[in-house]
């Protein structure tokens, strides 16, 4: 009997052995395709020398020394770099250990900000959007809209959320073709309900990840949101926990949309897995303000900004640049979209496929015309990803997307590594496994 205290105390897990490129092993010498980057972190695949070695390096020489007091040379030039490829004046590094880290400094910088920029203490709700995934913490869930809510409500914080930019289940009821954008200027209308004078910002996933696999808003959609944002005076944070760094074809998501948010949240590929590590990294205007105000910005993590983190980030940025691994992530990524679309499609029970560059989904439902979802406590998606373990490939799978409690998807994020024959081993595997599952779908509770 172990004595680690799982998520999940009932299930079964593999265990690792090794991992290589896309790929992990197991104790018994299987061979998996890591489909999903653990959760759209591996970014780089696993046992990367060049990053193996700076971390190595950096670790001879000093693994931590605690941001209160000490600065080092991997912050400086991970920041620096950093400002060079972020959009507009996005150039300030605020760093953390990790994306609810992240979301929660994003959180508590907002509410400062308009602290010290005029005195405004009732400036602090923050509006997001229902299927949504900002982490785990009290703030940063209290901003999420999933099912993870659900068992914590009584402790979350009273923050608003607008309808999501989910064009397969329009909440408003439109098609590609009657689309007025009515998600986006949801914002204005919760505005004007809660009065923007109680709100500091508006928090959103350029490309929805965790809570609704890969859903990708509409081409104006960020435009309209940047409007308003500047119109009633409320910060705009582009949560890239998940989606930046490359994983969705640029290094930014939000620049695909051609907007520059106010703080971009960052993590996972940031550092690709090889040491915790997040960011929020604010415009160059909020940092003014906290310079020509009180100067501190009350908050901080002991592990936040720590060297050998921050050398692993350094030389994974750089690897993604030098190596082009975002254009990589594009390429491959049309690629996998279009073969899946037209692999998948036809199976009774895929209702949609989608997604940008390495950051796809797959939703499952039990009617492809009224996309009726399965009922939850049928475990569809973990079912699916049961089978396509099988056949060596491992997905991302989530719930509750369609209504709240039901709906069924997964993500797929291979890591950004992935060659175009790697990703036809990958539909390979994909395909064995749907076959499967539709095969077995009738005997299904
Ligand atoms: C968009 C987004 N924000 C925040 C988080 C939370 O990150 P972490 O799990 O590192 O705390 C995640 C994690 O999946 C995420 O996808």
């Amino acid at each position: 009997m172990s004595n680690v205290f799982y998520r999940n105390v009932n299930k079964n897990y593999l265990e690792v052995d090794h991992g290589e490129g896309i790929y992990l092993y197991d104790k018994e010498g299987n061979k998996y395709i890591d489909a999903c980057s653990g959760a759209a972190v591996s970014n780089l695949g696993h046992a990367h020398l060049r990053i193996i070695d700076a971390m190595v390096q950096q670790a001879k020489s000093v693994a931590f020394s605690h941001l209160s007091r000490w600065t080092s040379t991997p912050i400086q030039e991970l920041a620096d770099l950093i400002a060079s490829l972020a959009p507009g004046s996005l150039s300030k590094l605020y760093l953390v250990s990790g994306g609810s880290e992240a979301t929660e400094s994003a959180l508590k910088m907002a509410r400062q900000y308009y602290m010290e920029r005029d005195g405004k203490t009732g400036k602090y709700r923050i509006i997001s959007r229902w299927k949504s995934f900002h982490g785990n913490t009290i703030g940063s869930l209290s901003m999420t809209g999933d099912k993870r809510r659900g068992k914590y409500t009584p402790l979350l914080l009273n923050f608003p959320h607008i309808a999501p930019a989910y064009c397969y289940r329009c909440p408003f009821g439109k098609s590609q073709d009657t689309c007025n954008v009515d998600c986006a200027l949801d914002l204005e209308r919760t505005l004007k309900m809660e009065g923007a004078d109680h709100v500091a910002a508006f928090i959103a996933e350029s490309v929805g990840g965790a809570a609704c696999g890969a859903i990708v808003p509409h081409k104006d959609y960020f435009k309209i949101i940047r409007e308003i944002c500047d119109h009633y005076d409320i910060l705009f944070i582009a949560d890239e926990v998940m989606a930046g760094f490359g994983r969705t074809g640029s290094m930014f998501s939000i620049e695909d949309w051609g907007v520059v948010p106010d703080m971009i949240c960052a993590a996972k590929g940031m550092s690709a897995g090889y040491s915790p590590l997040g960011a929020v990294i604010a415009k160059e205007e909020i940092y003014n303000t906290f310079k020509q105000g009180s100067g501190v910005f009350v908050h901080g993590h002991t592990y936040g900004g720590n060297p050998l983190s921050a050398a692993v980030a350094l030389a994974v940025v750089k690897t993604l640049v030098e190596d082009k691994i975002v254009e990589n992530s594009r390429i491959v990524g049309e690629y996998l979209l279009t073969q899946l679309k037209e692999k998948l499609l036809p199976f009774s029970y895929v209702g949609d496929v989608r997604g940008k560059g390495l950051m796809l989904g797959v939703e499952i439902v039990k009617d492809k015309v009224t996309k009726e979802p399965f009922p939850v406590k049928m475990g569809m998606a973990e079912k699916l990803t049961s089978t396509l373990i099988k056949h060596g490939v491992i997905v991302y799978p989530g719930n509750g997307n369609a209504d709240g409690e039901n709906g069924d998807q997964f993500l797929l994020a291979p890591p950004l590594i992935i060659t175009k024959n790697q990703a036809d081993e990958l539909i390979e595997g994909m395909v064995a496994g749907f076959i499967e599952f539709d095969k077995n779908i009738g005997s299904m509770k």
